[in-house]
């Protein structure tokens, strides 16, 4: 059995992740959680969020803050987030993690629909950094961790917007990195390749594009949520202190 490792760094830190209910972002969740974090997470569904929370509590686990706002509405993110702080203290770690990878084709494109995909995979990481800088400027740091997606860096067809708004996550970083660096706030890049949740499966998993999987990634192993929020807690932890403003890539070897 692999052991992984444990970051006693994080234990006790107030830890907000958005879209925690389920796929990637619900492995964050329980392994921020199973690290003693203080875990706060924004999503639209309420049924996949109520069931995530009595799961952990059921397991044991100290149970997550859920709190419920569309990360379209600013300002129901930002009364989430306000609200979030002032019941566990200011926020140490953001993990911008939601998104939403709905195909779209190139003829069909509407000026709202543009709006709208931008909304929900680009405008919200920069208001969630927005709204808890402040406080990790109390506490003296911090760290943001966006999640990005391989997607651009192989040329992924038939979602352009989404792929758009990934190439800008990683520009977002660097522009963050540079100018919340001297508070000692770290913003870094955490780049999935494909990633094996249910709705990915479910989805788009079939045998052919299994055989394509094993094609181009290095390592054969399917990438599941859990080797994503493995990076994550890393990101956020003390051990990776002085790393800012980069990308970190997991993808078995895809990109
Ligand atoms: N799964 C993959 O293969 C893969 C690959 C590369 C990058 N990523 C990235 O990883 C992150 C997580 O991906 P995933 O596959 O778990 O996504 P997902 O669609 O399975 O889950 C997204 C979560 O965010 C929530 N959410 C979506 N829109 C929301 C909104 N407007 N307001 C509030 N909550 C909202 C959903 O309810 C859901 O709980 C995303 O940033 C995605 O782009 C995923």
């Amino acid at each position: 059995m692999t052991i992984f490792a444990t970051y006693p760094s994080l234990a006790s830190k107030v830890v907000l992740i958005t879209g925690g209910a389920s796929g990637i972002g619900e492995a964050h969740v329980e392994h921020f959680c199973a690290a003693g974090a203080r875990v706060g997470f924004i999503d639209r569904n309420i049924q996949a969020a109520e069931s995530l929370v009595a799961r952990i509590v059921a397991a044991g686990g100290n149970a997550p803050h859920f709190l419920h706002a569309d990360l379209r509405d600013i300002e129901a993110t930002q009364g989430a987030i306000a609200g979030f702080a002032a019941a566990h203290g200011d926020v140490d770690v953001l993990i911008n993690n939601a998104a939403h990878d709905e195909r779209h084709d190139i003829e069909t494109v509407s000026v709202a629909y543009w709006d709208e995909r931008i909304a929900l995979n680009l405008r919200h990481l920069f208001f969630c950094a927005q709204a808890v800088t402040p406080g990790m400027i109390r506490k003296g740091g911090g760290s943001i961790v966006n999640v990005g997606s391989f997607s651009w860096r192989v040329g992924l067809g038939g979602m352009p917007i989404y792929v758009a708004a990934k190439a800008g996550i990683e520009g977002l970083t660097r522009g963050l990195a540079r100018d919340l660096g001297a508070h000692d706030i770290s913003v870094n890049t955490l780049v999935p390749g494909w990633v094996m949740t249910q709705r990915q499966i479910d989805l788009w998993v079939t045998p052919e594009v299994e055989e394509e999987l094993a094609q181009r990634q290095c390592l054969k192993s399917r990438v599941t949520p859990a080797d994503i929020a493995r990076m994550a807690l890393w990101l956020a932890a003390a051990d990776s202190r002085m790393c800012t403003a980069q990308s970190f890539v997991v993808d078995g070897g895809w990109s």
